[in-house]
């Protein structure tokens, strides 16, 4: 297996690229010199289908494939679409991998998921763990779909010397998130809560669960930097954690919003909502010791530009 070594001029295609994590990886991609970045938007490519992958790969003739394509959403989105978040997650991986080996592609870079995880996983998360038990069952479907990808790479690598690497991140947060209540995620869901109930002077919001799971979230901007870090220095077929390497329950993390955002009414938790998976966090030393990575914001401090960017940019959108 030859390995790459990344040049301004390298070919890199980025799926998913317009997306929350892709929009911050692109553009460090750029500031930090790449000149020839490929971004298949969905209405020109949709990634399910074989002939506009193929198509893709003649269009941006990929020496690096970064795929972030996905459908992803929060507990209540995993809820309501175990079979698509299956089915579209595995099938385009499978397949554009697949492409990218019959291609000559020097390089794959796969994401999967802190969903991938066994539902009872010892804390923190060693990815020596990663099949020790079936994930938790809310967001099995989407994290049992891109771990396929980490077998297809490790297969690949052995029978063909295809190199691609898989990385894991945690919960991601940060400006550029999705705000939107049918699909979002913790904390842009409880930002868009608190902030509207605080215009509409509401005595009351209303949070899913107990309170008791805790969660580790990882601000986009560092995810990015991870993710170009593995691309530029990691040729291992064994999977990486990416992630802040910290621990919060979802009722502290309600209290941080609360604080940050200034709203003043009551928390009503919804016990018949479910909590997810009970505690996650990862162990982070992998990419440290293979790559070098060590995420660097500080959580309050990414939650405060997070705050602000939904008051700037959305809030009175929507
Ligand atoms: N967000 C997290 O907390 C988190 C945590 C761990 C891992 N990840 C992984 O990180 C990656 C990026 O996630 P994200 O949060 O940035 O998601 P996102 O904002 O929803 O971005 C996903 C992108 O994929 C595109 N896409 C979906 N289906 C497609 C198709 N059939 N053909 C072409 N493009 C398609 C979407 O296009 P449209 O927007 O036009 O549909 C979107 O631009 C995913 O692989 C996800 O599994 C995310």
């Amino acid at each position: 297996m030859t390995e790459i070594s990344l040049t301004p001029e390298t070919r890199i295609c980025v799926t998913g690229g317009d997306g929350f994590l892709g929009r911050h990886l692109v553009s460090l991609l750029e500031t930090s010199g790449y000149r020839d970045v490929f971004v298949p938007r969905i209405e020109d490519y949709d990634l399910k289908d074989i002939t506009d992958i193929r198509r893709m790969y003649d269009d941006s003739g990929a020496e690096v494939v970064i795929h972030l394509a996905a459908v992803v959403g929060g507990i209540g989105a995993n809820r309501e679409n175990p079979g698509r978040f299956f089915y579209e997650n595995a099938i385009m991986g499978l397949q554009l991998i697949e492409e990218a080996r019959l291609r000559g592609v020097s390089k794959f870079v796969a994401l999967g998921t802190i969903c991938a995880y066994p539902k009872f996983t010892k804390v923190p998360f060693r990815e020596e763990d990663l099949w020790k038990g079936y994930p938790e069952e809310t967001n099995a479907p989407y994290g049992l779909a891109k771990k396929m990808l980490l077998v297809q790479s490790q297969a690949y690598r052995d029978q063909y010397g295809f190199n691609s690497i898989f990385l894991l991140p945690v919960n991601l947060y940060g400006p550029g998130d999705n705000f939107n209540p049918a699909s979002s995620h913790v904390i842009p869901a409880l930002i868009k809560k608190c902030i509207d109930a605080a215009d509409a002077g509401a005595e009351s919001i209303t949070v899913w669960g107990t309170g008791k799971a805790t969660r580790e979230f990882f601000f986009v901007e560092d995810a990015a930097r991870g993710i170009l870090l593995a691309t530029e220095l990691y040729n291992d077929p064994d999977p990486v954690n990416l992630g802040a390497g910290f621990e919060i329950s979802i009722r502290d993390l309600v209290g941080l919003i609360v604080e940050l955002t200034g709203y003043r009414g009551r928390i009503e938790w919804d016990s018949s909502k479910p909590d997810g998976q009970p505690r996650r966090m990862l162990d982070t030393a992998r990419a440290r010791e293979r790559f070098g990575f060590k995420a660097t914001t500080d959580f309050r401090a990414g939650l405060r530009k997070t705050i602000e960017y939904y008051r700037s940019t959305l809030r009175d959108r929507s």
